[in-house]
């Protein structure tokens, strides 16, 4: 299969992170952080590693601010309803995921309020378009760094910027940027972001994460056993292990440290650059085959996505031919995120998402190209 779905989630995997958690289940999987035995401590140790290779490439100081979740809605969900209190203002976009949008939905129910900044139908909006809506209850700013849908990159740099002039906390939704764009937490003033060990970083499924600046506080929405204060019936506030309760998926974080060290390797500037490539080629030929309609902005100004529709088909069946009579993954559909097709035009029809990876190759853009002109001549003949 040409797999093209690495929005949804990364693949192949780099051959060593198999090796990594291969060797964690077979020779020393412990409990980490709950028994004083060698196997749990060298989890521990293994998971500790991980942690510091994954800080390591958000430019993050304390590793251990950084709280393991099962993927970026846990992250998100976590960050949004642990710094949003009833009569909290929060500014969000258009462009924003579900994971971002439900939970700011359901926290209205608590008395939050919010702006949704609509941005264009490239999916562009600026830090100034942002300020207009501030409050003197803005207590948060949520953003993507870019878009599911359409790849579009938000501007990070300003959005933090303004952020931090007016006090006021800024957390990145990094789902789709994250070992591709650069995160540096430090220098984009990035209090809370939340990300996946499954896309970009290329780890295995069931991982991600959340960053939580030292001055930002965070209420629990989670407590259980962290391995320690047992006897204390309250929740123990210490980072992480007081956000981490329960058992940790240590051998999948333990992948993931391999494989976020590979991505960093490399260099997430290079991976970006790479995919720009592929998808800037892909974009060309699409644009020459009168039946494309193709959605967002040109390659530079997005991650490795590109989203089209074909004359006469829907999303759908289009992701359904290439998968069955061209062995090519694609996804098509709203991609859990209307309000960025609204934003964007395609609420009536969705469209079809082709998202490269670090693996892609343009051989595999050519075969898909292929495709797409032998499935639009056949409809539109
Ligand atoms: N949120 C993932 C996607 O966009 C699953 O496909």
């Amino acid at each position: 299969m040409i797999y093209l779905d690495n929005g949804a989630t990364s693949f192949p995997k780099p051959k060593g992170m198999v090796a990594a958690m291969e060797e964690c289940i077979l020779k020393y999987c412990g409990n980490p952080g709950r028994s004083g035995h060698t196997m749990s401590m060298k989890t521990g140790e293994e998971v500790y590693n991980a942690r510091k290779k994954i800080a390591r490439l958000f430019n993050i100081e304390q590793p251990e601010r950084l709280i393991f979740t099962k993927n970026t809605t846990e992250a998100l969900n976590m960050g949004l309803k642990g710094v949003l209190r009833p009569g909290d203002h929060v500014v969000t976009t258009s462009m924003e995921h579900n994971s971002v949008l439900r939970p700011l939905k359901a926290l209205e129910r608590q008395g939050v309020s919010q702006s949704v900044v609509r941005a264009d139908r490239e999916g562009f909006l600026s830090a100034a378009e942002i300020e207009k809506t501030l409050r003197p209850q803005t207590r948060l700013i949520v953003a993507t760094a870019a878009s599911n849908v359409t790849g579009t990159k938000l501007p990070l740099a300003e959005i933090g910027q303004l952020a931090r002039k007016r006090g006021i906390l800024f957390m990145v939704d990094g789902a789709q940027g994250a070992g591709s764009v650069d995160l540096d937490v430090k220098r984009l003033n990035i209090d809370l972001l939340a990300f996946p060990g499954h896309k970009g970083l290329l780890g295995p499924l069931g991982t991600g994460a959340l960053y939580v600046s030292p001055d930002t506080p965070l209420a629990h929405t989670t407590e259980g056993g962290t391995g320690t204060e047992s006897k204390s019936r309250i929740q123990p506030c210490e980072f992480p292990e007081g956000y981490e309760a329960g058992t940790l998926n240590a051998p999948a974080i333990i992948g993931l440290g391999y494989s976020a060290d590979f991505v960093y390797r490399i260099g997430p500037e290079v991976i970006g650059k790479y995919e720009e490539e592929l998808i800037s080629w892909l974009d060309n030929c699409l644009d020459s085959m009168d039946f494309v309609e193709r959605y967002g902005p040109s390659a530079c100004r997005k991650t490795g996505i590109s989203l089209i529709n074909i004359r006469g088909m829907d999303a759908e069946e289009v992701t359904e031919i290439l998968s069955r009579d061209y062995g090519i993954a694609v996804r098509g559909g709203f991609h859990c995120a209307g309000l960025a097709h609204k934003t964007i035009g395609t609420w009536d029809r969705g469209a079809v998402r082709i998202s490269v990876g670090p693996f892609n190759t343009l051989r595999d853009m050519q075969q898909l190209a292929d495709a797409i002109a032998e499935i639009g001549r056949r409809q539109n003949h």
